[in-house]
C-alpha cells in the first residue's frame, strides 16, 4: 500500500513549529487515544525540549476506556502530564486549567522569584493533522476567545487568545507530520482517517482492520454486523467476514455482483465513527512489548 506523506510542506510545518515553540512556555500535545504512538511524531520530544508538556488523549470517546486508562499512566511514567478529552463535546477540557498550573509549576515559581507578576502562560497546540486542534480550541477557548495579538512582546502577526489572567494560547495549531516509521504505523493512520483516503485501497485495508477486530474485539464486531460465528474460534477468515458484510449489508454492484469496495468503505466508516464500538488500534502493553524488542 502507498503511505505516502506531503514532503514539500513538512520543511515548512517544522520551520513554523520552531519558529512558534521558542515563544512559549508549555506544548499541549493532541494525539489520538486510537493510536497514541503513531498520531505522534517524535520530533517533539526534541523540538519542545524546556518546556513544560500536557499531552491530550483526544477522542478519548471512540477508544476503549480501558486502553485509555493504560496510555495515560504510560505517558506519565515517562514524565509528560495526561488528560484523555473529548474535543468535541467539551468533555476533559475542565481539567485542563489546574494541569496547567501543575505543568508549569516551575516557570511560575521562577517568575515570581524574580518578581514578574501576573505573566500568563504561553501554550501552543500542536498534533497531526485531524487529531482535533481546531475543534479542541474553539470547545477550549470558548467564549473566552479574546484575541490579543500585536502589543509589545507579541510577535508580529501572531494571535494569542487570553483564556484567563493565567493563560495565553497561540490561535494556529502546530501541525506536526506523522512519522511511518513502519508500515504498521501507516495502516493504522490509514484506518482513523488521518491520511488521504484517494490513495487507500479500501478493500486491503478493511481486511486488515477485520483482521485486528476479529483478534480484539470479536464481540462488538460480531453484534454490529449480525454475524455470530466471528465469535467462533478460527471459523471465519477476514476475507469471509467482508463477504459476509457485502451480503448482509446488500453491497452490490449492477447483475448482483458483490461490492466489496463498498463494503470496505462503510465497515471503514463504521470503524472511524465509533458505530463498532469504542476500540484502541494500538494495545498499550503491546507497544511497551515492541520498544523492548528493538
Ligand atoms: P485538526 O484541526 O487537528 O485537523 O482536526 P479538527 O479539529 O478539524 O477535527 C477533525 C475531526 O475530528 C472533526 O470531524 C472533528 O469533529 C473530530 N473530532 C475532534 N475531536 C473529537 C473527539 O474528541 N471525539 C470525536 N468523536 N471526534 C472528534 P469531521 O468529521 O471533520 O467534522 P464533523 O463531522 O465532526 O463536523
Amino acid at each position: 500500500m502507498n503511505y505516502q506523506w506531503y514532503p514539500g510542506h513538512m520543511t515548512k510545518a517544522k520551520r513554523m513549529m520552531q519558529e512558534n515553540i521558542s515563544l512559549i512556555d508549555l506544548v499541549i500535545e493532541l494525539v489520538d487515544a486510537r493510536i497514541p504512538l503513531s498520531s505522534r511524531n517524535p520530533d517533539i520530544d526534541e523540538l519542545g525540549k524546556n518546556k513544560a508538556r500536557l499531552i491530550l488523549l483526544n477522542k478519548s470517546d471512540l477508544a476503549d476506556p480501558g486502553e485509555n486508562k493504560r496510555w495515560m499512566a504510560y505517558f506519565k511514567d515517562r514524565g509528560f502530564h495526561v488528560l484523555e478529552i473529548n474535543a468535541k463535546t467539551g468533555q476533559g477540557i475542565r481539567a485542563i486549567y489546574p494541569k496547567v498550573q501543575e505543568a508549569c509549576r516551575e516557570k511560575i515559581e521562577r517568575d515570581r522569584k524574580r518578581g514578574i507578576k501576573n505573566r500568563p502562560v504561553r501554550a501552543i497546540v500542536v498534533g497531526i493533522p485531524n487529531v482535533g486542534k481546531s475543534t479542541f480550541i474553539n470547545s477550549f477557548a470558548g467564549k473566552a476567545c479574546a484575541k490579543t495579538g500585536n502589543k509589545p512582546g507579541v510577535t508580529k502577526g501572531k494571535q494569542w487568545i487570553r483564556l484567563n489572567k493565567d493563560l495565553e494560547l497561540l490561535d494556529t495549531p502546530g501541525i506536526l507530520w506523522p512519522k511511518f516509521e513502519s508500515e504498521e504505523v501507516g495502516k493504522r493512520l490509514a484506518m482513523i482517517g488521518s491520511m488521504n483516503d484517494e490513495i487507500l485501497q479500501k478493500t486491503e485495508l478493511a481486511v486488515e482492520l477485520l483482521d485486528y477486530l476479529m483478534e480484539h474485539y470479536k464481540e462488538p464486531l460480531s453484534s454490529r454486523y449480525q454475524i455470530k460465528e466471528i465469535n467462533e474460534e478460527g471459523k471465519l477468515t477476514a476475507g469471509e467476514v467482508l463477504a459476509l458484510i457485502c451480503e448482509n449489508r446488500r453491497c452490490y454492484k449492477k447483475g448482483q455482483e458483490p461490492d466489496y469496495e463498498k463494503a470496505a468503505a462503510l465497515l471503514i466508516d463504521d470503524f472511524r465513527s465509533g458505530r463498532i464500538g469504542p476500540i484502541t488500534l494500538e494495545m498499550c502493553g503491546q507497544e511497551q512489548e515492541d520498544e523492548s524488542r528493538k
